[in-house]
């Protein structure tokens, strides 16, 4: 049998780390033949609740699991990571500045990076999903200067299969049947979710959705908006916010990451940018990314990479810059702040 991968969660007393864990443990990321050690890392507050997760966890009597730790020490919860998702942040509280939001996820994200640096596996892989993701990604990666930055992303995964879903829908086909959307820029209400790239069945997606070139109707009008702003309703029908579905994605991303994309297919990531499609070097933005799988873990194995020679129409370009702009805006701030 395989060397248990160790996988650090952070956050996992809160809501998506209670969907996300499980589901490690049954072998729904890197699938039914590997082990996995899970290291849960959670605050003084909250670290009691975690112990009830792994109390719950051995109650699953998972085959796969090799064991759990539970820590409030982001060095002892790093240490020997080969997968490290990084769920808990601080949410925006009331009358909080922007740059009070970003001063206080910097006082997390910045300390784990350095945990990352100073302890984690050769081939660690880190996928930032609290908000605001691209920036914290951003920070994190910063504190980290000795792992590659190709190691740090953030989640748009969730964005993707929103935006999969809704082509779906609109196409009259099962989800299956989409592929190839993208998500650009942050994960935030700026978004960009493209189709004209985008396949349905074997058709291009403008075609069978008729959507024109400058996006005028359901494009600009439903879609974009629908998938962008999907959180909010979420929050609003269910009473909650995203968790399973956000759990789903965090799962997805990383089960691709190591596994690979499926042929012919791509999905999207918060990738540390190199300037592809002009997006300024080292921002983290979300781009189509597809990644090649490897046989295992390893320093030598899987690696994502952006989908390069796409042409943006007039909108896409537009849009993509907005987007970018705002991720301009939060690294001027966190920079500010002296946390990049
Ligand atoms: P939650 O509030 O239920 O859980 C967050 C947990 O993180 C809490 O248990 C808290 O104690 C813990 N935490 C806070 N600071 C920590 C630290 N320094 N070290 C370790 N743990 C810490 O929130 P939920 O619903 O689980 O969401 C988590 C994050 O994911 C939020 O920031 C949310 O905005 C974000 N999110 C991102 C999505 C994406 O698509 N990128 C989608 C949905 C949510």
């Amino acid at each position: 049998n395989a060397a248990p991968v160790t996988v650090t969660v952070t956050g996992a007393a809160g809501q998506i780390g209670y969907a996300l864990v499980f589901r490690i443990a049954a072998g729904d990321m890197l699938g039914p033949d590997v082990p996995v050690r899970l290291k849960l890392l959670e605050v003084p507050q909250a670290v009691r609740s975690a112990e009830g997760v792994a109390m719950e966890l051995d109650d699953g009597a998972f085959p796969l699991l090799a064991g759990v730790d539970v820590t409030t020490d982001a060095r002892i919860a790093f240490d020997g990571a080969n997968l490290a998702l990084l769920v808990g942040a601080r949410p925006r509280g009331p009358g909080m500045e922007r740059s009070d939001l970003l001063e206080a996820n910097g006082a997390i994200f910045g300390p784990q990076g350095a945990a990352i640096n100073a302890g984690a596996a050769d081939d660690v892989r880190v996928l930032v999903v609290g908000n605001p993701a691209n920036t914290n990604a951003l920070i994190a990666r910063a504190a980290a200067p000795d792992v590659p930055a190709e190691r740090f992303t953030a989640m748009t995964r969730l964005d993707h299969n929103r935006a999969l879903t809704q082509v779906a829908k609109h196409a009259e086909v099962p989800v299956s049947q989409v592929r190839r959307v993208t998500i650009w820029g942050n994960h935030s209400a700026t978004q960009y979710p493209d189709v004209f790239h985008a396949t349905v069945g074997d058709r291009p997606a403008p075609e069978v959705l008729e959507v024109p070139d400058d996006g005028a109707g359901w494009l600009t009008e439903t879609f974009v908006p629908t998938v962008a702003q999907r959180g909010a309703a979420v929050i609003e029908v269910r009473g909650g916010s995203s968790v399973a579905s956000a759990a789903n994605a965090a799962l997805e991303h990383t089960r691709d990451w190591v596994l690979g994309t499926p042929v012919g297919d791509w999905t999207s990531a918060g990738l540390v940018s190199r300037g592809e499609y002009g997006v300024p070097e080292g921002l983290v933005c979300s781009f189509p990314v597809i990644s090649d799988g490897g046989p295992a873990l390893g320093p030598d194995a899987a690696r994502w990479s952006v989908v390069e020679g796409l042409e943006l129409s007039e909108l896409s370009r537009a849009r993509i810059d907005a987007s970018v702009a705002e991720l301009e805006a939060e690294r001027e701030a966190v920079r500010a702040l002296g946390l990049v």
